[in-house]
């Protein structure tokens, strides 16, 4: 019996330790990748203030369009702006080596960003930049600290500075955020914002997903309908023995 249990606690061992290590500090964001409507403003944002500088280099416009269900012509008119061809890859518009020397580390391509940091990462560091002197951008994250990209939203989010305090071992620790100066959006407005952005990043890293969800709903109908059947059956061999 002891044994037993202690080998039950052994398995459940890593569970623990990323409950504890997991970053508690993340906020929740609900993924729901039905919603086009969402993913569509997503897509829009990341096309406008992202792809300037990161690209989604697995990722074709005509591709996106079709799964978001964006008519070709919107397609032309509103997301191509660093393209030629709908179907082109979704390449940065700005050279990488140029990108190098100016922030002095290239901007990442972005495709598997939600499925390597998770959705709840990409959610908390864009809303995470904050004022700071002493960075070369003038800016830094709470979640990435000494990040090299600006914050390139701050005319919605607003500026904020972060508030630390100091434990007895004088270690910084993160309190709060204080608005320095309001932006366009209010706080929910943005977060509304990086909800659909972070829904849209979900959906880049693994765009086979939405099919998913459509062939589950088929496995759903067949399982009842299968039961059924199963369920008659078992009806019709026990009448006979009894
Ligand atoms: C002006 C150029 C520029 C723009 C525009 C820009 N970024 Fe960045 N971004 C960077 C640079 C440079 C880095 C690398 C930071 C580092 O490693 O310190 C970066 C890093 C990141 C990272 C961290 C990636 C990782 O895993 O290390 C994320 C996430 C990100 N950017 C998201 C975005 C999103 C979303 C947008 C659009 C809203 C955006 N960026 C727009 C320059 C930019």
């Amino acid at each position: 019996m002891k044994r037993t249990v202690f080998l039950i606690c052994l398995l459940l061992a890593p569970l623990a330790a990323t409950a504890a290590g997991g970053n508690g500090q993340l906020d929740e964001v609900k993924i729901d990748l039905r919603d086009k409507q969402a993913l569509q403003r997503g897509a829009r944002l990341f096309v406008n203030f992202c792809l300037s500088c990161h690209s989604a280099g697995y990722m074709r416009y005509d591709r996106m369009g079709k799964d978001l269900g964006i008519p070709e012509a919107v397609l032309k008119d509103n997301f191509l702006f660093s393209a030629h061809r709908p179907g082109d890859l979704m390449k940065a518009t700005m050279p990488h080596d140029d990108a190098k020397l100016w922030f002095g580390t290239a901007p990442p391509d972005l495709s598997l960003v939600a499925r390597s940091r998770g959705p709840e990462w990409f959610y908390t560091y864009m809303r995470s930049f904050y004022q700071d002197e002493v960075s070369p951008s003038g800016w830094n994250n709470r979640v990435f600290p000494h990040v090299a990209m600006p914050h390139v939203l701050y005319e919605w989010q607003g500026t904020q500075q972060a508030i630390f305090h100091k434990d007895e071992h004088g270690q910084q620790h993160f309190e709060r955020f204080e608005l320095t100066k309001a932006g366009s959006m209010s706080p929910e407005e943005y977060d509304a914002a990086m909800h659909d952005l972070t829904n849209f990043m979900v959906y880049l890293g693994e765009p086979a997903k939405l099919h998913r969800y459509n062939i589950g709903v088929f496995v759903l109908i067949f399982m009842a309908i299968f039961t059924l059947l199963m369920y008659a059956l078992k009806k019709e061999y026990w009448t006979d023995v009894k």
